[in-house]
């Protein structure tokens, strides 16, 4: 009984009523609370301090900052005061100025993992962590308008960059001569009969290509033919989909590939240690890309 007589009459403060309200809906710090509340820094805190003397909030360290958050729940016989204080008029206008500030802190989170993200910094995490590879001669097959090719050309000694489609070429031919990347070799050919030697690349780069073609095994045993032993590949597809559109409008001949099957073609195609790594579904996309990596025996 005494701790109930206490706790009303510390509630009897007005303001003190406002703050366990506010801290009612969301966990909240004390400069927030001062421009919520619009009371001194001092005031607030000492606020604070009379009602978490009498446990009805609690304190928890968050990124640096303390954040207070109600302590009280249903079974608490002090529930219905809280209940009441929640219900009451809002003529100081406390919670429509929460629900900005909890908007502005969404905004600010989102921003941060936008900002943060996979967006730019793994762009250049990747840049980064390339650089550090040796200088290797690379074939990237079915390079499209180049945007791999010429990322890839930043840290190889030469990248040959192979398309059957001579518009696509032409782009990439302009994009590398724009990022003033000299060593690339663009070839016009078909994946299926390359007219590259046997056995002189280090690394094949086999990127959302292979759903393009006829016959994935003879485009697998070409890449293999051409790389040293103990050469690498690396090859980005698709998982399997429903999304028959792609077949018309992109030129697709498979609907992606099960992951297991394309790394058991690839050791049939001279590959050991063949890893697979799958990505999560990115957003709305129907569209899941999966890893192989390997290398030649
Ligand atoms: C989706 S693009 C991939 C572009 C690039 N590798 C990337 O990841 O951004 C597929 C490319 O493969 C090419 N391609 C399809 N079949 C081919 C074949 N048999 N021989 C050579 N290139 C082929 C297409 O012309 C197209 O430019």
């Amino acid at each position: 009984m005494e701790g109930l007589s206490q706790s009303f009459r510390a509630l009897g403060d007005p303001t003190r009523l406002r703050i366990l309200r506010l801290l009612a809906e969301a966990p909240l710090n004390v400069s927030e609370l001062v421009s919520l509340v619009g009371v001194a820094q001092s005031s607030v805190s000492h606020h604070l301090g009379k009602l978490k003397g009498l446990d009805l909030i609690r304190e928890e360290r968050q990124a640096g900052f303390t954040f207070y958050s109600l302590d009280v729940d249903e079974k608490d016989p002090r529930w219905p005061l809280v209940q009441l204080a929640r219900q009451a008029d809002d003529e100081a206008g406390d919670l429509a100025r929460l629900n900005d500030l909890l908007r502005q802190r969404e905004d600010r989170q989102a921003l941060n993992e936008k900002l943060l993200e996979p967006g730019q910094s793994w762009f250049l995490w990747a840049r980064a962590l390339a650089s550090l590879l040796p200088p290797l001669n690379v074939v990237d097959f079915g390079c499209g308008t180049g945007v791999l090719t010429v990322e890839m050309a930043r840290w190889a000694k030469r990248v040959t960059a192979i398309d059957a489609n001579k518009d696509v070429l032409e782009q990439a031919r302009d994009r590398a001569d724009r990022e003033e990347v000299r060593n690339v070799t663009f070839l016009c050919e078909d994946l299926h009969r390359l007219s590259l030697p046997d056995r002189k690349y280090d690394l094949v780069v086999i990127s959302q290509s292979l759903h393009h073609v006829e016959a994935p095994p003879r485009v697998l045993q070409e890449a293999a033919r051409i790389l040293v032993p103990g050469g690498r590949i690396v090859l980005m597809e698709l998982m399997p989909h429903e999304e028959k559109w792609v077949q018309q409008r992109l030129g697709h001949r498979h609907l992606g590939f099960e992951p297991e099957a394309l790394k058991k073609v690839l050791e049939e195609s001279g590959f050991r240690q063949v890893q697979l790594t799958t990505h999560a579904r990115d957003g709305a996309s129907p569209f899941r890309v999966f890893l192989l990596t390997g290398v030649r025996r």
